[in-house]
């Protein structure tokens, strides 16, 4: 995701708008700019890197005359982090200049279009085409509010847009579509962005923009319509109560709990452009075999993702899969035998150390390697023989929570697409498509009682000084990967295991000190969980079972959530183990966004 901000008014309008920017740098900075009117000109100044490098070059520029302005600050989706691709983009004729947040899904198709007709393109984003479609369309309607919406018409998936014309400098058009966009008023003065803090210290009274709505606004006065046909829309102006810091994160205590709120988004984003006619597309994956055996490799909680995915491969794709913890994997002579053999990456930040050694050593090897990364342009992401994007949007919380939930999802993407490639079961396939697809209406009604009962729970345990985890099949995972996130949050000393281990040794540790927290979700693995929990009750361990509703397991805690077929199950109990820890973690004091000794990203051995 990327932030937008747009200002007209009676102030200088740059430094508003970078201003804006700085409050709107958490949803991305791979690159930042501005355009503004100046002389009958229209200025576009744009840096890579954060936004200090574009401070750095306005500082140089005749920025305070222009009253009307417009920013962008971005999170790379279509084309690396570089100024070429940085916003805003403008039209080839110059006239028109666009910023914009989201995914334009047919761009390609008209690019080809534009092409046709002798446009050229500068950067390999979806926005320079969308720009110089407005421009295509300006040509038959000279209007530029009818041309803006005829072209918005023809475009299909996500967007946020400002846009600029050099002849008339002092009017902004916006819209907006499945991407987040508020009007707020001020007094002779009107802004659009992507989020409230962006003009917060402006004015608190705000217009939360619908999908299908248009803006034409200028200083003194202002405008919205409806996409479809212009007839004018009205919607409620709302007073933002909200103080800065909170507004950051949404009106969210900490970032995590802000990003564990986003994987409904985050599912319906990757998706999108994913699924047509009922086909799992990953361009990204079709000039590269279908693996005869994969090798999975990474850290941490990533590691917990591919031991996820390896359900999801073998039972869907029936490839063998192997997952290694990529610090062990660079130190052994592995058996990549080349042919045949794929290695899969996968890294949020794309610069974990060991994961990109591990990458390395496999392309030594003449192996290839596909990286499942959530940073465009990282090094991994850059190195990879190919490089599948989880578009999950930054994540601020050191804590990765969203970033498992959209490597999960690509996961089951891969394994329904080598399937298809396989001639998998195309009934199967649909079936689990769909159940996809409903995702994030299911995830997204379940979150809230979710939340309360896993504050609950934190407060009933608090005190324990240790935790099991216990899990089975495509739960095993999911119990490795609460632990750490108990660990890591709240510096409890937590172990993830087999359920079916337990009786090999560990089961010694258990006495009413020693609490668990078992995943009996509906599978077929159900009725051999439920034996673990009563031999852990047995013994005097409370027991939390994690269950689905209308179960009733022997445990001193039930919590239950709703069903999905398993192995999809996961991204029902994924949040619930990360609210779990996130509840725990603040109710004990402790710096839920930033926890002591973490890094956000482990670029050293
Ligand atoms: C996750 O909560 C941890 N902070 C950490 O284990 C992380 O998953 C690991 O360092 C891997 O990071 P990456 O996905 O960026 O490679």
């Amino acid at each position: 995701m990327c932030g937008i901000i747009g200002y007209t008014g009676h102030r200088p309008g740059v430094p508003v708008v970078v201003e804006g920017l700085r409050r709107l740098e958490y949803r991305g900075y791979d690159s930042a700019g501005v355009a503004f009117g100046l002389k009958g000109g229209l200025e576009v100044i744009r840096a890579k890197g954060k936004l200090a490098a574009l401070e750095e070059k306005l500082a140089h520029e005749p920025v305070t005359l222009a009253t009307t302005a417009m920013g962008h600050t971005r999170w790379a989706t279509h084309g690396e982090p570089a100024e070429r691709n940085a916003h805003p983009h403008r039209s080839n004729d110059g006239r028109l200049a666009i910023v914009h947040n989201g995914i334009i899904e047919n761009f390609q198709e008209i690019k080809a279009d534009l092409l046709g007709k002798g446009y050229v393109f500068h950067s390999e984003t979806d926005t320079e085409v969308l720009v110089n479609l407005i421009a295509e369309c300006r040509k038959s309607q000279p209007d530029l509010l009818k041309a803006f919406a005829a072209a918005l018409r023809q475009a299909h998936g996500a967007y946020a847009v400002c846009l600029m014309d050099r002849d008339d400098p002092d009017t902004l058009l916006a819209a907006r579509m499945s991407a987040p966009l508020i009007f707020g008023i001020g007094t002779g003065e009107h802004f659009v962005a992507s989020d409230i803090p962006a003009f917060l210290p402006y004015t608190r009274q705000v217009i939360f923009l619908e999908d299908g709505d248009i803006v034409r606004c200028t200083a003194g006065d202002y405008a919205i319509m409806r996409l479809e046909d212009l007839a004018p829309v009205r919607h409620p102006v709302q007073t933002i109560t909200w103080d800065m810091q909170a507004a950051q994160k949404g009106g969210y205590r900490h970032f995590m709990l802000k990003e564990i709120f986003e994987q409904p988004r985050v599912i319906t984003d990757g998706l999108s452009g994913r699924v047509q006619d009922g086909k799992v597309c990953l361009p990204e994956l079709d000039g590269l075999p279908v693996p005869e055996r994969l090798h999975i490799v990474a850290c941490g909680t990533s590691y917990h993702s591919g031991l996820w995915g390896r359900h999801l491969l073998e039972n869907w794709a029936h490839i063998p899969v192997q997952v290694e913890i990529a610090s062990e994997f660079r130190y052994r002579e592995s058996l990549l035998l080349g042919k045949g053999d794929m290695v899969l990456v996968i890294s949020q930040s794309g610069e974990t150390a060991d994961t990109l050694a591990a990458l390395r050593i496999a392309r030594e090897k003449g192996v290839p390697v596909l990286g499942l990364c959530n940073v465009v342009g990282s090094s991994i992401a850059r190195e990879a023989s190919a490089v599948i994007l989880t578009q999950a949007g930054p994540e601020i919380s050191v804590a990765s929570t969203k970033a498992m939930c959209s490597q999960m999802l690509m996961l089951a993407l891969m394994a329904l697409y080598w399937g298809q490639r396989n001639d998998g079961d195309a009934a199967e396939r649909a079936r689990c498509l769909s159940l996809l697809e409903s995702l994030p209406v299911l995830l997204g009604e379940a979150l809230p009682a979710m939340h309360e009962r896993a504050r609950e729970l934190s407060r009933k345990y608090a005190q324990a000084r240790n935790f099991f985890y216990l899990g089975r099949g495509h739960c095993f995972p999911l119990a490795l990967e609460g632990a750490l996130k108990l660990k890591e949050l709240s510096y409890i000393h937590a172990e993830g295991y087999a359920a079916g281990e337990m009786k090999h040794g560990p089961i010694a540790l258990i006495d009413p000190a020693f609490p668990s927290l078992v995943l009996a979700l509906d599978d077929e693995l159900y009725p051999k969980v439920v034996s673990n929990m009563v031999e852990v009750k047995a013994r005097q361990g409370k027991v939390i079972a994690l269950c689905n509703t209308g179960r009733e397991p022997d445990a001193d805690d039930i919590w239950r959530i709703p069903a999905l077929p398993s192995p999809l199950a996961g991204f029902m109990a994924l949040p619930a183990l990360q609210l779990f820890s996130y509840e725990m973690a603040d109710y004990l004091g402790k710096d839920v966004d930033q926890p002591r000794n973490l890094a956000k990203s482990v670029t050293v051995e």
